[in-house]
């Protein structure tokens, strides 16, 4: 049994939450009466129109009584970038840091206020407009962590565009796949970026991704904004001149710094109903072709504002830092759009954990006097091998809330969190959610709730978990399942992009009436649940979603490849590593040769943080009868386990002890 960890004083004697008691209550009363409970943190907001009573919800998750759909507030007419911007500067906060911004070097930093974020995002929407984006149209953002990253996203929203940022690690590829599924108008990216010592130009990237749309899916982007961010302090001292870097195009790039000159800082905001989209955001989906995840306006903006409030405990003064990258849905709802709700004073690093040392976090917690810091397991785990010295070196005593996400965070790693980074008086929150959901669904709450290392906790509020068998039995008390949901909190998805069947296909045909996250979890005796990770084909690799099939579908690209099977093994940094089998054409030979290019393919067509780790060469692979591959024996072999279960459905058994006899060495 695990230890139960009590919230500390410390924390107890600013929580919003003091006690489990307050939290169950609260928890109670929003799920007895969601309309109350939303309407308090709705009427924090403006609204233009306000939201009608008795129109609070409807939604269906049942496909047996037709299509699913979920909507709140319907008939509120708002608009988040007012919401986060104009309404925080009406409020006297205009002269408040909204972001302390760190550059990959630490010479490199800078500050700015809500006001001066206000100006600079309408500066950008008027832009945006003149360059003929309007309500309802796709701008594709391709950027590191700077701040011109979140002017782009707001300014979408003011305007009504629909953003659909791409993390910069992808490759032109995924750029170009994603660019061309939503059919985006422009893209938006920088010169390049450094990450530690490494030099990335993005504008290279984007050009092959836009000749990619074009060539490949027949999309057209007609602008290209780049912002010039290369001139700055680097790791190397002087820059390579950009010109030898990449290509410039006068037909459709445009600097940013030049279609900003000029532009007043007045523009009236897009007024949205409450269910227009604010954002997509693509996530890996089983089939291997990306998700385009819909979030609209008024559920995810109260979703995004709440979660943050209790999550965090945040308060008026003090400083919350998340590590997370912009591109993904964590850099979403806690580095742009939560903490600006709540008129958050945040930290926002363009750099790396590890540069120019590797206590670079610890560091910045000291020099910005951090409160809340929100990283992943796998950071916490990569930092872990350094030791407590350098830890120890800074003063961490400002730190109040330690959150982490992503991943099952390991027992190990937790107590580390909890003992050397909170000197066993901070709270930690495991937050479990993902891109779908908008934000935290299961997590501790600092003050409230007890903790336990490894368990994601508790339901957040307006959230109702349930355990599920596979006969879609529902698990009561004690027991293991599949995670699923039964009715919608403000901040979930609404569609994929352009595939609502898809939709309705991925997350609710497998259990009627449920929304299914995929995930599966254990409810323990004392009613925590631990999240213990996917049960589909999806591995998570240092906190990226990815799925075998997409992985799969690059190394089969490969000529030499006839076929190729990937199965997640266990790595004590990144959580999972990618296992791969592959099976050879007629005359291949595999050699390093063919490992080198297949582990290049991946890294090109989909992005570095999906290299495999091990390829191993398959003679056959464990099929049942009916072909199909048994992933099962596959994370036995990859793992060296001699017993691996029952083979008696195998076509040929006597593959598993060949690929067993042939492992590589790691
Ligand atoms: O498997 C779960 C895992 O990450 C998946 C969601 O990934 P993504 O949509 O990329 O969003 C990541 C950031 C929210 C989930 O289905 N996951 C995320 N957080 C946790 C987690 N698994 C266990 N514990 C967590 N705290």
């Amino acid at each position: 049994m695990s230890r139960v960890y009590r919230p500390s004083d410390y924390v107890v004697e600013k929580s919003r939450l003091p006690t489990f008691e307050k939290y169950k209550e609260m928890h109670k009363k929003s799920i007895e009466d969601p309309e109350g409970f939303w309407t308090e943190i709705a009427n924090e907001f403006h609204w233009q129109t306000p939201f009608q009573p008795g129109n609070f919800l409807s939604y269906n998750f049942d496909l047996s009584k037709g299509d699913i759909f979920v909507k709140w507030l319907q008939g509120a007419v708002t608009n988040v970038c007012f919401n986060l911007l104009d309404r925080n500067v009406r409020n006297g906060h205009g002269d408040k840091i909204a972001y302390y911004w760190e550059g990959n070097h630490p010479d490199d930093y800078s500050r700015i206020t809500y006001k001066k974020l206000m100006d600079l995002v309408c500066q950008l929407a008027n832009a945006l407009r003149e360059n003929g984006i309007r309500k309802g149209d796709r701008v594709s953002i391709y950027m590191p962590m700077i701040l011109e990253t979140v002017v782009c996203m707001l300014a979408c929203a003011r305007i009504g565009a629909i953003h659909s940022v791409v993390f910069a690690g992808f490759s032109p590829d995924s750029l170009a796949e994603r660019m061309a599924d939503c059919k985006a108008k422009l893209l938006v990216t920088t010169d390049g970026a450094w990450r530690g010592e490494k030099l990335l130009v993005l504008k290279k990237t984007c050009d092959e991704a836009l000749g990619k749309a074009k060539k490949n899916f027949n999309h057209t982007v007609n602008k290209c904004i780049v912002v010039s961010h290369l001139n700055r302090v680097t790791p190397c001292g002087k820059m390579p001149d950009s010109k030898s870097l990449y290509e410039w195009n006068d037909d459709i790039d445009v600097w940013w710094h030049d279609i900003m000159e000029g532009q007043s800082t007045i523009c009236p905001p897009e007024w949205m109903d409450a269910e227009d989209p604010l954002f997509m955001l693509y996530t890996s989906g089983s089939t291997g072709k990306p998700k385009g995840v819909l979030h609209t306006t008024a559920g995810y903006m109260l979703y995004a504002t709440a979660t943050f409030r209790y999550v965090f405990d945040y308060r008026e003064k003090d400083i919350y830092w998340c590590t997370a990258d912009v591109g993904w849905i964590t850099g979403h709802t806690y580095v742009v759009y939560s903490p600006l709700a709540n008129a958050a004073t945040s930290v926002m690093f363009e750099g790396t954990p590890f540069y120019p040392d590797n206590d670079r976090y610890w560091s910045l917690v000291q020099k910005y006097k951090v409160s809340q810091f929100y990283t992943a397991p796998t950071a916490i785990r990569s930092l872990m091998k350094f030791g407590d010295d350098i830890v120890r070196q800074h003063n961490l005593s400002s730190l109040r809330v330690l959150g982490s996400v992503g991943e099952p965070i390991n027992p190990e790693a937790w107590l580390w969190y909890y003992n050397v980074i909170g000197s066993g008086r901070c709270s930690i929150v495991d937050t479990f959610w993902q891109t779908e959901t908008g934000g935290h669904v299961l997590t501790s709450l600092p003050g409230a709730t007890p903790m336990k290392p490894g368990a994601a906790g508790f339901p957040f509020f307006g959230v109702e978990p349930s355990l599920i068998d596979e006969n879609g039995k529902l698990i009561e008390g004690v027991g293991e399942g599949y995670l699923v949901f039964s009715k919608p909190w403000p901040g979930t998805m609404r569609t994929l992009f352009g595939d609502h069947d898809r939709y309705e296909k991925v997350y609710f045909s497998k259990f009627n009436g449920y929304y299914c996250t995929g995930d599966g979890a254990r409810r323990d005796e004392d009613g925590f649940l631990w999240v213990t990770g996917r049960i589909d084909d999806m591995l998570n690799v240092s906190g990226h979603l990815m799925s075998t099939a997409e992985v799969e579908g690059v190394l089969t690209e490969e000529p030499r490849v006839s076929e190729a099977a990937v199965v997640s093994k266990p790595h004590p940094v990144k959580g999972e590593s990618l296992y791969c089998f592959v099976i050879l054409n007629e005359g291949a030979r595999f050699d390093a040769d063919l490992v080198n290019a297949l582990k290049k393919r991946v890294r090109n067509r989909i992005g570095a943080f999906a290299a495999p780790d091990i390829i191993q060469y398959a003679p056959g692979l464990p099929k049942t009868r009916s072909g199909k591959i048994m992933r099962r024996i596959l994370r036995k072999i990859a793992l060296g386990e001699k017993d691996v279960g029952d083979t008696s459905t195998l076509a040929d058994p006597s593959i598993v002890e060949e690929l067993l006899n042939n492992r590589p060495k790691a």
